[in-house]
Formats: C-alpha cells, sequence, structure tokens
C-alpha cells in the first residue's frame, strides 16, 4: 500500500519537474522575445510620431502638435522598462551591449529624452527658431543615444 502511494507521489513529482522544464524556459524565451519586439515597435511609433510632431508645427497646429509631444514623453519612460538584462540578444535586436555597460547614462538619456519633451511643448509657441528647438529637444536626442547604444543599421 504504501509503496503504491510512493510511487504515485514519485510520478507527480516527475511530471511536475518534466512540466517545469519544459514550460519555464518557453516561457522565458517568449517574454523576451515580446520585450524586445515591444520596445522595437514603440520606438517605430515614436519615429511615427516625431514625424507628424513635425508636420503638426510646420503647418502651425501646435495643440495637435503637443498632444503629440506629451505622448513621446511617456513612451520614453515606459521605454526604460523595456531593458532588463536577459534582453541583450537575439530576435534582430539593434541594442548594443553599451546599455548594460552604461545603464545610468542610458536610463537618464531617456528620462532626458522624455523631459525634453515636455520642454518642447513648452516653449514650441514662443520660439522663434522652430526648426533648431525641434532639432534640440527632439531630434537631436534620437542621434545622441543612438550614436552609442543602437548599432548601425
Ligand atoms: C535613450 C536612447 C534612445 C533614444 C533617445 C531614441 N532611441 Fe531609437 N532606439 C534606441 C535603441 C537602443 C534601439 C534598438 C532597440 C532594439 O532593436 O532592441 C532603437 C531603435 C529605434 C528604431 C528601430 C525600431 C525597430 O523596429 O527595430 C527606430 C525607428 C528608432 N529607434 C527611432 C528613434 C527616434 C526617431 C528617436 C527620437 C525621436 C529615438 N529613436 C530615440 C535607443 C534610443
Amino acid at each position: 500500500m504504501l509503496i503504491k502511494y510512493n510511487i504515485i507521489i514519485i510520478k507527480y513529482i516527475f511530471f511536475i519537474l518534466i512540466f517545469a522544464i519544459l514550460v519555464v524556459p518557453a516561457y522565458s524565451e517568449l517574454s523576451v522575445e515580446e520585450t524586445i519586439k515591444a520596445r522595437k515597435a514603440l520606438f517605430s511609433k515614436n519615429y511615427s510620431t516625431a514625424k507628424k510632431v513635425q508636420t503638426f508645427v510646420s503647418k502651425g497646429e501646435l495643440e495637435k502638435a503637443k498632444k503629440l509631444m506629451i505622448e513621446m514623453s511617456e513612451n520614453y519612460k515606459t521605454l526604460i522598462e523595456y531593458f532588463p538584462e536577459n534582453t541583450q540578444e537575439g530576435f534582430k535586436t539593434e541594442a548594443l551591449p553599451s546599455i548594460w555597460e552604461n545603464k545610468d547614462e542610458f536610463n537618464n538619456l531617456m528620462k532626458k529624452s522624455s523631459s525634453d519633451m515636455i520642454e518642447l511643448a513648452a516653449v514650441i509657441e514662443t520660439t522663434d527658431n522652430i526648426k533648431s528647438t525641434l532639432g534640440k529637444l527632439m531630434w537631436g536626442n534620437c542621434k545622441s543615444c543612438h550614436t552609442k547604444f543602437r548599432a548601425p543599421h
């Protein structure tokens, strides 16, 4: 009787182990993939939003532009969470190892990009050089981050 129960318990443990071995890595693999894909999607979205900002500003539709600036600012804050240690390679990521070697610098650049978009929204109505303001507070941050932290593409 006792032996029979022991065998049942051992079988249970065995199945749980097999389940853990098969499912856990598959799950973490998926979440790495999801994380990388999600951050790529967010960057692409920011790119198309930035182009729209440029267009609205040049047409003088500043209220619409400002709404998108705030949206970009929020996206930058979200992006900080999308670079955990286990997402350094795979799934066609262009993220460079320098991100994880200089995590504070990278995160600070993300935060600066975010607060620069808020500043942009605040000054866009009164600036007398729209092109250089957009360059300094929006496009400049893309470039300074990509130069150091994104692979040439
Ligand atoms: C603080 C750093 C940082 C800033 C600021 C930044 N990027 Fe990026 N960007 C990256 C990194 C890192 C990647 C690579 C992500 C990956 O492949 O996993 C990337 C990838 C991209 C991609 C490719 C997405 C894809 O589908 O592979 C585009 C497009 C892009 N960025 C546009 C922009 C634009 C436009 C701006 C400015 C408005 C900007 N980025 C600002 C770091 C930054």
